[in-house]
């Protein structure tokens, strides 16, 4: 077996939610270095959307922006048809949109009996019904040719215990139990469906304040809890992503695989 092959996506198409910036867009740009045959750039934001479509462009790889909230069925029905059509059958689905969503998480994360409720659909919208709705659209068509794979990007905070974080916890442990629900319906058609678990990225900031952030008292506080002590990059998930997104994984579905500096070791 030549192991290149593993790992060669074999020009098949592959949508990532969320993938307009930080982990989303490493592993589109995973994907497309990969041999993906296309590529779906979602994101909220157009001007997002766009600009990694054209990087992957740029690689020689066909992409196509797909604007829209994924927590909105009839947007990514719409969305998905529209790619299909373009790109042809996606055969790799990464739920990657979340966080508190387009919005990003609220400043203060209050402890959980001081939230207010209205506040809790943020977290479902886009960590659990996103999910839900871009399996949903994309499954029909990877029964039909009996080949896919989905992956979601869960977190931590919803696979060990966190602070402050109880209904965004609840939001991607429900995501987690989607996929293990997933994989057991549609083992028999050749597709799998998985989570990686991932724990705190280095937030997109510039030089100067990248600098101060690594050199503050809260940063080093943070990093105790982390074997590896350092926040993660999108560079850390992509491989991971690519392994569960392609042939090298045939046999693994319904997993959970924290990819996490050693964070949840380390508890
Ligand atoms: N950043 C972290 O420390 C961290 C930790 C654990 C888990 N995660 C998870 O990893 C994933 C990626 O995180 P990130 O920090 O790279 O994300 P990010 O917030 O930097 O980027 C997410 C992208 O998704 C888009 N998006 C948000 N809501 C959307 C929606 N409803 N529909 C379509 N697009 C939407 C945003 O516009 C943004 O461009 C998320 O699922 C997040 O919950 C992140």
């Amino acid at each position: 077996m030549n192991s290149a092959d593993l790992f060669n996506l074999k020009g098949r198409v592959a949508m990532v939610t969320g993938a307009g910036q930080g982990v989303g867009r490493g592993i589109a740009l995973a994907l497309a270095g990969s041999g993906a045959g296309g590529v779906v750039v979602n994101d909220f934001y157009a001007d997002r959307a766009e600009a990694v479509a054209e990087e992957i462009r740029a690689l020689g790889v066909r992409a196509m922006p797909m604007v829209g909230d994924v927590g909105d069925l009839e947007q990514v029905r719409a969305g998905v048809a529209a790619a299909t059509a373009e790109l042809g059958t996606i055969s790799i689905l990464v739920n990657n949109a979340g966080n508190g969503g387009p919005d990003g998480f609220p400043r203060e994360m209050p402890l959980f009996w001081e939230t207010d409720p209205a506040e809790w659909s943020r977290f479902f919208h886009v960590n659990t019904f996103g999910v839900m709705n871009c399996s949903h659209a994309v499954l029909p068509a990877m029964v039909e040719q009996r080949y896919g794979r989905i992956l979601t990007i869960v977190s931590d905070a919803g696979r060990t215990i966190e602070g402050r974080q109880a209904a965004y916890a609840a939001a991607k442990a429900a995501a987690a139990g989607l996929m293990r629900g997933i994989a057991a319906d549609t083992a028999r058609f050749g597709i799998t469906a998985n989570s990686i678990a991932i724990s705190s990225m280095r937030p997109p900031m510039n030089p100067e304040q990248l600098e101060a952030y690594l050199a503050s008292d809260r940063y080093k506080a943070q990093m105790t809890h982390y074997t590896i002590r350092r926040t993660g990059l999108p560079e850390d998930i992509a491989g991971t992503a690519l392994l569960l997104c392609s042939d090298a994984s045939s046999w693994t579905t319904g997993q959970v695989y924290p990819v996490d500096g050693g964070y949840s070791s380390a508890l």
